[in-house]
């Protein structure tokens, strides 16, 4: 299953990195999918293709860009990205997203809402009815905060876990802290739970993507499909 799911990600990331263009500026997503699409665009570099720049949601993603000589920018010289590709970790009808499984959430929603067009690349395995249903929400919260927002979002009715690495929390690339919510029936109403935690002091960003990817390149056992 491993491997056929690799093949899924690296078919999507393949051809999303034909969606780039010369001289354009491209986000660089977080995690394996966005992995296999900065190798897949470093490949179409090596074969004539001139980027403008790069930004990428984490800094893992920015060493692996620039291992591969990948040009990298900023937002103070570059405020707007033309294209903007990531993977996600569940995928909704309405192409509503939760992302946030490598904890690189708010770097995401940033290079997202600076980016003309973001398309998610992703395994077949990623489609869901109902967000929430099999993957944890990550929600992305200030050190301090975190015993305060994780009673909070208890009170909501959410199964609340701290994500640690070894002994420790896990920290993001803006020294926050995630907490991994799940909810016995999924998310019912994305945009009005969104709403409400976004009124939780100490709540920094969410891993709900509402209303923001523009297309979805799904790969599977019979190739590759577009969303819509
Ligand atoms: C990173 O924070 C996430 O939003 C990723 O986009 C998500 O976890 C997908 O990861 P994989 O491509 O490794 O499944």
């Amino acid at each position: 299953q491993g491997t056929n799911r690799d093949a899924w990600k690296r078919a999507a990331s393949e051809a999303a990195a034909s969606l780039v263009e010369d001289g354009m500026l491209v986000g660089l997503g977080t995690g394996s999918t966005a992995a296999f699409f900065i190798r897949a665009l470093a490949k179409r570099m090596q074969e004539g293709l001139h980027i403008a720049g790069t930004i990428s949601s984490s800094l893992a993603s920015q060493e692996l860009a620039q291992s591969f000589g990948i040009p990298v920018t900023t937002f103070e010289a570059n405020p707007t990205l033309d294209l903007y590709i990531d993977g996600a970790d569940e995928i909704d009808p309405q192409l509503n997203l939760i992302k946030g499984g490598g904890g690189a959430l708010l770097r995401e929603k940033i290079v997202a809402s600076a980016s003309r067009r973001f398309v998610v690349v992703a395994d077949h395995l990623k489609l869901v009815e109902r967000l929430g249903q099999s993957f944890a929400l990550p929600i992305e919260v200030v050190p301090f905060a975190t015993p305060l927002v994780k009673r909070q979002l208890t009170d909501l009715g959410a199964n609340v876990q701290l994500r640690s690495k070894g002994e420790t929390p896990f920290i993001t690339d803006n020294q926050n802290m995630i907490l991994d919510c799940t909810f016995a029936q999924g998310i019912s109403d994305p945009a009005a739970l969104d709403e409400r935690l976004h009124h939780i002091v100490g709540i920094v960003e969410t891993g709900l993507f509402l209303g923001m990817a523009r297309q979805v390149l799904i790969g599977g056992p019979n190739g590759v499909q577009t969303l819509p």
